[in-house]
């Protein structure tokens, strides 16, 4: 039978003349102030006034490294004198990089003329120069401050008299019977390769958007997370001592409440209680989020663990497999938060956006990050910083609780 002769007539749907095509649509911009990371600009120089964490210490070794942080080009590595070292990578001299050099117990030697270099930039010696340089003293290899805590190096990238003190955290000094603390720089959370090639805000704000985890790791790809992440919570903000703080309330079908409180600390940190629900209680993890430049960042993590890899072993994986694992083909049919966050824009498109009411903590995300630009233009430091040595650590109220 000719198939046609059964289709029933088709509806005649009146059509409204056309309107909102895509034709002559405004090009899309984004909130400089915001995103831009580099020296000069407002977040740049927001950026500067705290420690970021750029490396595991074990980064630091007597093969220098190339590093990009906040946009700049570094050169990072360790004396044999154990102390590790972040310098611009073309030698004061005549320019030739510093990733070529040589790493002895004082310093890293240029490979071209030989100056030798301190990890405070001090020139040591000048060996093709009359007794090693009677001038050295009076140039400097830029550098920058470091520290190790939590098995990260730590780099204060700001002015110097500003410089604070390097925060510890409650979650991290205080452990429970049987933990340690494990480190990680594999982006865990980021949901895909170790570097992201997008604006390091459009992870920043994902911290801020409890809903995307029921729809994105809840049902659109799977089942990633524990199955009570998959229930529509209740949502409210607030501002908290060091950031923003989102409270999802979700009633459980036993009759209990999941109380999950999450922070996006300023101005990177990320304390994202497991949403695994392997044991409830307190925040057991802190990421920081590092811009590379305005279109990359990486995430590092610490976290108290009870076993040695349970860290990486909260990448998430799609059937089994890791993002690196997948085909194109896969990741289109199970996206995760790198292909949510990439596909917004290498930075998003602020001035396409509709927000909505699930947005309010990513709106009052922004206007914490525009308060803080306010703040430094008006000479004042911006928030969470700290002068004082003996300051307790940061504790933060998140957590995976359960109420009855
Ligand atoms: S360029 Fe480095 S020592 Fe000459
Ligand atoms: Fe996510």
């Amino acid at each position: 039978m000719n198939q046609h002769a059964t289709t029933p007539a088709a509806r005649v749907i009146p059509i409204a003349p056309d309107s909102g095509t895509a034709y002559g649509r405004a090009a899309p911009s984004y909130q400089k102030e915001l995103a831009e990371v580099g020296a000069g600009t407002p977040m740049g120089e927001l950026l500067r006034r705290y420690w970021h964490p750029i490396g595991l210490s074990s980064d630091a070794s007597d093969t220098p490294r190339q590093l990009r942080v906040l946009g700049e080009d570094l050169i990072l590595f360790r004396d044999k004198s154990g102390r590790p070292g972040l310098v611009y990578p073309h030698c004061a001299h005549r320019g030739t990089s510093l990733f070529y050099g040589r790493v002895e117990e004082r310093g890293i030697r240029c490979c071209y003329h030989g100056w030798l270099y301190d990890v405070q930039g001090h020139c040591l010696d000048q060996p093709c120069e009359p007794e090693g340089g009677r001038a050295r003293d009076k140039l400097r290899q830029p550098w920058y401050p470091l520290q190790e805590l939590y098995g990260l190096i730590w780099v204060y990238m700001g002015p110097p008299e500003k410089k604070p003190v390097l925060p510890r955290y409650e979650c991290l000094e205080v452990l429970d019977e049987g933990e340690f603390l494990e480190t990680n720089d594999a982006s865990i959370g980021g949901g895909g390769p170790t570097v992201i090639a997008c604006n390091w805000l459009q992870h920043y704000e994902n911290l801020v958007d409890p809903f995307h985890v029921v729809i994105l790791h809840s049902s659109f790809s799977g089942m990633q997370f524990a199955e009570q992440m998959a229930l529509m919570p209740e949502v409210t903000w607030e501002l908290a001592e060091h950031g923003v703080r989102t409270i999802s309330l979700r009633k459980l079908p036993d009759g209990k409440t999941l109380r999950r409180i999450s922070e996006a600390g300023l101005p990177t940190l990320r304390v994202i209680p497991s949403p695994r629900l392997g044991r409830f209680g307190r925040v057991e993890s802190l990421g920081w989020v590092l811009p590379i430049d305005d279109h990359s960042f990486r995430i590092y993590v610490v976290g108290r663990v009870r076993e040695p890899g349970e860290l990486s072993k909260m990448r998430t994986r799609m059937n089994g497999k890791l993002w690196e694992e997948m085909s194109e083909a896969e990741h289109q049919k199970s996206p995760n938060d790198v292909e949510a966050m990439v596909s917004q824009g290498v930075i998003a498109h602020h001035s396409q956006e509709h927000l909505a009411t699930s947005d309010r903590g990513i709106v009052l995300l922004r206007r914490l990050l525009q308060k803080q630009l306010a703040a430094l233009k008006e000479g004042k430091d911006p928030l969470g910083v700290s002068f004082d040595p003996a300051a307790p650590p940061v504790h933060f109220t998140a957590g995976n609780f359960l109420l009855d």
